[in-house]
């Protein structure tokens, strides 16, 4: 089987990628707008950078009226974000903050989830998430107009919060105790439970 996506309506294009460029991290990005008002949503088109300078992407797309999503609006607003990651244990939590509400409506306050101030941005973060990035916006990088565009979100990394719990021994990250997600297509997700090891070559 081939496909030519160039021939193909975006939607369809959208599920071909989703279901096979799996399973993709999620951000939970966390935004504050120019008055103050806070916002919440998960993307999984998302992949850290470059460790030099600490950088990360994410992207959101627009929705179908060809419109920026709330979190493209407040970062060109205030230009810092915070992307917090999302073990087995917020998968539920995540999923209601992907609820379109309207505009300046939080959804940390919609939701029930609970936020705590960042230290060197301004939006807050989500308390129970086990790792945060405090970001700065870098650049955003604009692909296609309408329906569908991308807004690639690139932000430099100034501080990281890592919660004790998820710690091993050696002071580093456990697997197992961070637990996070990785979604599939559609509504399915999978957890990181079951790994194995490779030995890279010299
Ligand atoms: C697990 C998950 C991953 C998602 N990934 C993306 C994504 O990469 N890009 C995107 O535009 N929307 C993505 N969505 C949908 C957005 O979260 C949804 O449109 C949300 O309402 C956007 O919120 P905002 O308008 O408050 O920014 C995802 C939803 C879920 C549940």
């Amino acid at each position: 089987m081939q496909l030519d996506f160039s021939k193909l309506p975006p939607r369809e294009v959208y599920g071909w990628m989703t279901s096979v460029i799996t399973p993709r991290p999620i951000a939970w990005v966390s935004t504050i707008a120019a008055d103050g008002r806070t916002n919440l949503a998960p993307f999984s088109f998302f992949q850290g950078v470059t460790s030099n300078p600490p950088t990360l992407m994410f992207v959101p797309v627009n929705n179908r009226d060809g419109q920026p999503k709330d979190t493209v609006r407040n970062i060109q607003q205030v230009p810092e974000f915070v992307v917090n990651l999302v073990p087995y244990s917020l998968a539920g939590p995540m999923n209601a903050t992907a609820a379109t509400l309207p505009y300046g409506e939080s959804e940390f306050a919609k939701f029930g989830i609970e936020s705590t101030p960042s230290t060197k941005v301004r939006p807050p973060r989500v308390a129970a998430a086990p790792v945060a990035f405090e970001c700065t916006l870098h650049q955003i990088v604009n692909i296609g107009e309408g329906p569908l565009a991308a807004h690639v979100v690139f932000g430099r990394i100034h501080l990281v919060h890592v919660s004790d719990a998820v710690l091993g021994p050696d002071g580093r990250i456990d697997p197992a105790k961070i637990d996070l997600i990785g979604r599939m297509s559609g509504e399915l997700y999978c957890r990181t439970t079951e790994r194995f090891a490779l030995q890279r070559p010299a």
